[in-house]
């Protein structure tokens, strides 16, 4: 039970045609022979981007294939679990504050067991058993799939606590996608890890090397969650744009092929890279649109070009904006959204507002920006010239408030306008809907439930920068 050699996902090499499905019933067969959870409850607790949640999901899925119960309250749990990001924020604060919360519950109940899992496990391996006691077990990013062992060898022996971190660098990307609830819309991870290196970022030390997933697993994964009702899947890597398949295929042909081989209603996909993002990218994305939808989330990171170097982004002001135009003529319809740093180390006020004309020129209708936080292992921590807190707040707040003005008037357009509405959620106690259009805006409006599932026409009455209120038509 405890050996994860037995975990029969790790074991094939890239060039074996494993199915997924065989992968998935090896796993579940498996674990109902062994039942190492018993049924006890766990209870996840996940801070994070996407990526984040997605890994959470698969937890519980293979937690629960272990015989374990997921279960929604801390207090209902023999297994509580922290999955925490570490891009941008003090996660490894956050983490000791939340265990520091479980104190009362351990000393109710000594087996409950406390694991921290993902990027901060990755990231501060056993420095996090050593700081705070009342964790049992750390596993990282690359140890998911050997939780349900890890969990057990906690319970067996109780006074050893366990830490697996090792990346599996020499293992081909072979795990099929695990959802409990996939429900209209779901994620699909096709690639892991990065190797870009970007000079502020944790992920290439937390993720690990780049990897992709074999094409005829990605495949074949959407049509299983097809027949689970997923109508709409957005799919997942750090760098989307560097698929590349053992079979030769790159990120246009998988997007082609999901179109062609599957009869999903909609493809999104994050995160692009601008250096990696090419024509044939936006040919294919004309071609199949609306069921390749057009939304686009391209991060620029700064707006200017001296920065970006410092930052290893590979392209300038001026490549990232005629990428913008061709994107503007090949798809027209296309809606842009960005991440940005300010307060890069060394970035003046001039550099800054390269990045805020940069903005309005581009004219992305959602910005992701943030103020530079130093993180452990990258090279730009260590440069000299930080940029202080206070100049970082007030950049931060002057670049959101310029956008923030745009965007309002610009989003007025859609006012009067009937979009495809993918409906996605039901609110019973308002007896609300709501769903996403292809340009990936959420829309709220009235109706009934059986409509979830469907792709609706939807006269939109207000809209907001990331809302949306209309009327089904
Ligand atoms: N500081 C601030 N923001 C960061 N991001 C990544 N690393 C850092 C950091 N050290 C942001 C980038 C990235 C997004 C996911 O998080 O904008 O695109
Ligand atoms: Fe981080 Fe850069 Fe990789 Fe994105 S491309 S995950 S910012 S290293």
């Amino acid at each position: 039970m405890q050996n994860q050699e037995t975990h029969s996902i790790s074991e094939p090499q890239a060039s074996q045609q494993v199915q997924p499905q065989f992968l998935f019933k090896s796993l579940s067969d498996k674990y109902e022979k062994d039942n190492i959870g018993h049924g006890k409850g766990v209870y996840i607790s996940t801070y994070g981007c996407q990526m984040n949640v997605n890994d959470s999901d698969r937890m519980y899925a293979l937690l629960e294939m272990a015989n374990f119960t997921p279960v929604n309250d801390p207090e209902q749990a023999e297994v509580i679990i922290i999955n925490a990001c570490s891009v941008r924020e003090k996660p490894v604060h956050k983490v000791y504050s939340e265990v520091g919360t479980y104190r009362k519950l351990k000393e109710r109940n000594p087996n409950l067991k406390i694991g921290v899992g993902g990027c901060v496990g990755s990231q501060e391996k056993g420095k996090l058993i050593d700081q705070q006691p009342l964790i049992d077990f750390v596993f990282g990013t690359d140890n998911i799939d050997s939780l349900p062992e890890i969990v057990a060898k906690s319970f067996i022996n109780p006074n050893d606590s366990v830490i697996e971190t090792q990346f599996r660098h020499r293992e081909p990307y072979m795990v099929e996608t695990l959802v409990r609830n996939p429900g209209v819309s779901t994620f699909v991870n096709i690639t892991k890890g990065c190797d870009n290196f970007c000079t502020f970022c944790v992920v290439p030390y937390t993720r690990g090397r780049e990897k992709s997933r074999p094409y005829s697993h990605v495949i074949d994964d959407i049509k299983n969650l097809m027949q689970r009702g997923v109508k709409e899947v957005t799919v997942l890597g750090q760098n989307v744009n560097s698929y590349k398949s053992e079979c030769g295929k790159d990120f246009a042909d998988l997007l082609e092929g999901i179109v062609l081989e599957t009869e999903v209603e909609r493809v999104r996909y994050t995160t692009s890279h601008p250096k990696d993002f090419d024509e044939k990218l936006m040919k294919v994305m004309a071609k199949y649109n609306p069921r390749i939808c057009e939304y686009i989330h391209l991060p620029i990171q700064s707006g200017n070009s001296e920065v970006l170097k410092r930052m290893n982004r590979g392209y300038t002001r001026e490549e990232y904006l005629a990428k913008v135009n061709q994107i503007k003529s090949i798809l027209p319809n296309a809606v842009l959204s960005t991440d940005i740093i300010v307060g890069f180390p060394g970035e003046t006020e001039e550099q800054f507002k390269d990045t805020v004309s940069l903005v309005l020129e581009v004219g992305y209708e959602t910005i992701y920006a943030f103020k530079y936080s130093p993180r452990p292992f990258t090279k730009a921590a260590r440069f000299e010239d930080q940029v202080p807190e206070d100049v970082k707040s007030r950049r931060l707040d002057e670049l959101l408030a310029a956008h923030d003005q745009w965007t309002r008037e610009e989003v007025k357009k859609y006012e009067g306008q009937v979009l495809k509405v993918l409906v996605d959620q039901f609110d019973d106690k308002r007896n609300s809907l709501s769903g996403r259009t292809t340009q990936n805006k959420n829309v709220f409006f009235l109706g009934e439930k059986d409509l979830v599932g469907k792709i609706i026409d939807v006269k939109i009455t207000k809209a907001f920068p990331s809302t949306m209120r209309g009327e089904v038509i």
